[in-house]
């Protein structure tokens, strides 16, 4: 494998993080979550930077995160949802990484965001589904740049990490070049 990166992009509950972690320890890669490393650095809860900082200031926070971490190689990285709206972290992406695009549909996203609710700050509104779908119009031009997506709603962890293996080495699972 080269030293590009992998970069998980799409919306939440698309499968971002359990699909980057699988994934990195089936390529021997070190797996990184950029709102996860945005916590170690503040020592707080994305949601709680949202309610008292604000989204402005979670925004520069992810950024300065996303600045870090595309410095390194062969990393398998997950992002937060709404990463690809900065012009910097979309060239960060795309200079350092391959990108593909975690693509679920809305009602699927409303029935896992729901499990944990209270870590996502932007559905916390009357009507989720609605919001879902509104953001998801607004972010799918930038989604869509990916070199490739899966659709991740009625696939496994396992089947989608075995999809985008196939399609950056061109290896389907159990075979060898050998
Ligand atoms: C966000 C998605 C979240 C997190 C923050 C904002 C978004 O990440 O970064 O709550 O704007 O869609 P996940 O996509 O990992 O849930």
């Amino acid at each position: 494998m080269g030293l590009k990166n992998i970069v998980l992009i799409g919306f939440m509950g698309t499968g971002k993080s359990a699909v980057g972690r699988r994934l990195a320890k089936e390529i021997f890669s070190r797996f990184v979550d950029t709102d996860r490393l945005i916590e170690e650095k503040t020592g707080k809860k994305v949601v709680d930077i949202f309610a008292e900082e604000g989204e402005r200031r979670f925004r520069a926070l992810e950024a300065e995160v996303i600045r870090e971490v595309m410095k390194g190689e062969r990393l398998v990285v997950s992002t937060g949802g709404g990463a690809v709206l900065n012009q910097d972290n979309l060239d960060l992406f795309y200079q350092n990484g391959t990108v593909v695009w975690l693509a679920a549909r809305p009602e699927i996203i409303l029935k896992r965001a729901q499990r944990r609710i209270g870590n996502r700050p932007l559905l916390r509104g009357s009507n989720p589904l609605l919001t879902i779908e509104h953001l998801l119009e607004q972010r799918k031009p930038y989604y869509k740049r990916a070199a490739f997506s899966v659709d991740t709603s009625d696939i496994s962890i396992d089947e989608v990490v075995s999809q985008i293996k196939e399609k950056i080495f061109g290896l389907e699972d159990n075979k060898s070049i050998a």
